[in-house]
């Protein structure tokens, strides 16, 4: 049976989106799925049309690195915003297309099934 290694989650709600959780499993960082998985869910979510919202702790650089680059800015500080006292950054997306998806440079044996079940 296969294990999960990535999630995305997030909504849109009155034509805002949100991007609410984005992980990737320990072992398969740093190989652009967490960019693929956002890509994914942002685009489907309208982010061409909508503007987008997310928070992330003030010390996640590695996930502040990625939202950068998918064209969030920072527009506040969220006191206090986490469960253990620690604070988040708000980031904002204007509405507009997200740069080119680039897949992740695996081995053939390690690449995810794309779901079209052409192997390609
Ligand atoms: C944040 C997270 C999802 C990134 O996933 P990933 O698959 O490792 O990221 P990718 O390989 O797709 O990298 C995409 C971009 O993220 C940034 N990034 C990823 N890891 C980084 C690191 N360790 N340091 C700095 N930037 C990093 C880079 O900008 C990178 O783009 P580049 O390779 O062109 O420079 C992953 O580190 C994770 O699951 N962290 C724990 C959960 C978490 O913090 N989620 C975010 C909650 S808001």
């Amino acid at each position: 049976m296969g294990a999960i290694v990535a999630l995305a989650a997030g909504c849109e709600v009155a034509g805002e989106v949100s991007l609410t959780n984005l992980a990737v499993a320990a072992h398969m960082r740093g190989r652009g799925l967490g960019r693929r998985m956002a890509v994914e869910l942002l685009t489907r979510l309208g982010v061409e049309r909508y503007p987008a919202f997310l928070e992330v702790r003030t010390d996640n650089t590695a996930a502040q690195a990625l939202y950068l680059r998918l064209g969030f800015i920072t527009v506040g500080l969220r006191k206090r915003y986490n469960s253990d006292g620690s604070d988040s950054l708000a980031m904002v997306r204007q509405p507009g297309p997200l740069p080119p998806l680039l897949l992740p440079s695996l081995p053939p044996s390690r690449r995810l099934d794309d779901g079209d079940g052409d192997d390609a």
